[in-house]
């Protein structure tokens, strides 16, 4: 009988190859040039799932990106696993900060990843992660060892929104129905202490523009007697945290749901360097909401960041200008039960109500999504936690992360399942900045704990049941 240890071993250097030729093709949803790309994505993760051994795939038009569904059905009393992940990635912006380009996957050794890391966008995010599924679902064919039915959907507008998907799930409740949502795409502790995420948190997402005067003027003439857009702009963003690094918007955190001291206590217990984090950053201190640690603070706690800032002149030299015009993208990460559609209106109030009379205000809102907050004691927590614990020697940690995937929250209204949250990434993977990787030991240690998964949920479903 061939172990899935052993699989892995004898095929790795294949399961590298395929993941590197995904790699190569770069399917940027945010950037309708790579409209080409993204359909080659998906047509090339179709037929990775055929070859794997899915009985059905079909690749699903959408009014956006392609949605690459596949099944394999073989009892329709046994359990199911629905497989997420996306194919699409971020723009590999700025380029120029790459060491090696970002379609031209190369394996380096780092500190953190000393038996080598796949550099590559989309390498960990999710391209890396997807596709360790569907090689361990290889790995469970060949073997004869697919314990379930397993159904997959590989989206390609997650890094925009997931819009497309939404109208998908809302159309395909029958097709898509599951006992359980296997996601890999968050992370863990590190190598040696693995982790299972328990929560993400959920979006809002605004662009603002401010308009002072009809034109650009010249500083000189008009510098002190008019308002400038980018001056009014950055005042009016300085102001929506406080001196204690609270939001002043208000209302924001009516509905936010304060954790418990235990559950504090419970959260402090995960392994964490203070010193270390700093280090990794090269940061002398932590900077955040005042009363709450730093793993709170980007957890359990909301959070709102510029992530763009412009206008006026930024080329070579000086022009001595007042713009028309500045713009900011911003993005307020949300906890349960904050409504993101709520917290876009609160912030849009807020903001017109603070501009001075002259200038003109407009918000723009972008995509949102509700957090999400699983609890550890159904099967499907417990199935994973034993899938670990026998890969990695120890017992996973559950843990809340900052990230969002906004449509987990959204398959538990439609599909009424739990989505148990399987990340093999590190924070230090650099997912969305250059040099995004993902380590080989995490990747093959992926393939190698999915299928136990499998067995330990269809065990412990085959048990609740009798
Ligand atoms: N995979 C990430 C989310 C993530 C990463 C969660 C690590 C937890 C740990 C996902 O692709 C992502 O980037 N999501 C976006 C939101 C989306 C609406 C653009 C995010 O979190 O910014
Ligand atoms: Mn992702
Ligand atoms: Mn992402």
């Amino acid at each position: 009988m061939t172990t899935i240890k052993s699989y892995v071993q004898e095929n790795k250097e294949r399961f590298i190859n395929e993941l590197f030729d995904l790699l190569k093709i770069p399917s940027i949803s945010a950037d309708p040039a790579y409209k080409n790309d993204i359909l080659k994505t998906a047509e090339a993760i179709k037929i990775s799932l055929e070859k794997a051994g899915c009985l059905k795939v079909e690749i699903c038009k959408t009014p956006g990106n392609p949605i690459v569904y596949g099944d394999h059905i073989i009892d329709k009393n046994l359990p199911t696993v629905l497989v997420y992940g996306h194919y699409d990635v971020q723009p590999a912006d700025p380029i120029e900060l790459w060491d090696s380009p970002p379609f031209e996957p190369i394996i380096k050794k780092t500190e953190t990843h000393p038996e080598g890391a796949i550099f590559a966008r989309g390498a960990c995010d999710d391209k890396g992660q997807l596709y360790m599924h569907v090689k361990a679902f290889e790995f469970m064919i060949q073997n004869k060892e697919l314990p379930c039915n397993v159904k997959f959907m590989i989206e390609g507008e997650e890094e925009v929104g997931s819009s497309s998907l939404d109208w998908f799930v809302k159309r395909n409740q029958e097709k898509l129905s599951n006992d359980v949502i296997l996601i890999s795409d968050t992370g863990m502790i590190s190598n040696d202490q693995p982790s299972i995420t328990t929560g993400l948190r959920g979006l809002s997402y605004v662009e603002v523009e401010v308009t002072g005067p009809n034109r650009d003027l010249h500083s000189g003439l008009y510098g002190g007697a008019v308002a400038n857009p980018i001056n009014i702009l950055t005042k009016m963003i300085a102001s929506l945290h406080d001196e204690n690094n609270h939001i002043t918007i208000p209302g924001f955190y009516n509905k936010v749901i304060e954790s418990t001291d235990e559950e504090r206590k419970e959260m402090a217990k995960a392994p964490f360097s203070l010193d270390n984090y700093k280090k990794a950053l090269d940061i002398e201190d932590v900077y955040g909401e005042k009363g709450y640690t730093t793993n709170e603070r980007n957890s359990m706690r909301p959070a709102l960041d510029v992530n763009g800032i412009w206008g006026g002149y930024i080329g070579e030299g000086a022009k001595t200008v007042i713009a028309s015009k500045a713009y900011a993208k911003i993005s307020m990460r949300l906890v349960p039960d904050q409504d993101p559609d709520e917290i876009t209106d609160m912030f849009t109030k807020h903001f017109e109500s603070i501009a001075p009379k002259s200038v003109k205000v407009k918000v723009t809102p972008h995509h949102g999504g509700h957090a999400y907050v699983t609890p550890i004691d159904n099967i499907g927590y417990k199935a994973a936690n034993k899938a670990y614990t026998e890969t990695f020697g120890v017992e996973a940690i559950p843990q809340r992360s900052g990230g969002s995937i906004p449509i987990v929250a959204l398959f538990e209204k439609e599909l009424k399942s739990k989505t148990i949250l399987m990340g093999f990434g590190l924070d230090s993977d650099a997912i969305h900045s250059p040099n995004e990787h993902f380590g080989i030991f995490n990747y093959l240690k992926g393939i190698e704990t999915i299928p136990l998964f499998y067995k330990y949920y269809v065990e412990l479903f085959k048990n609740q049941n009798v």
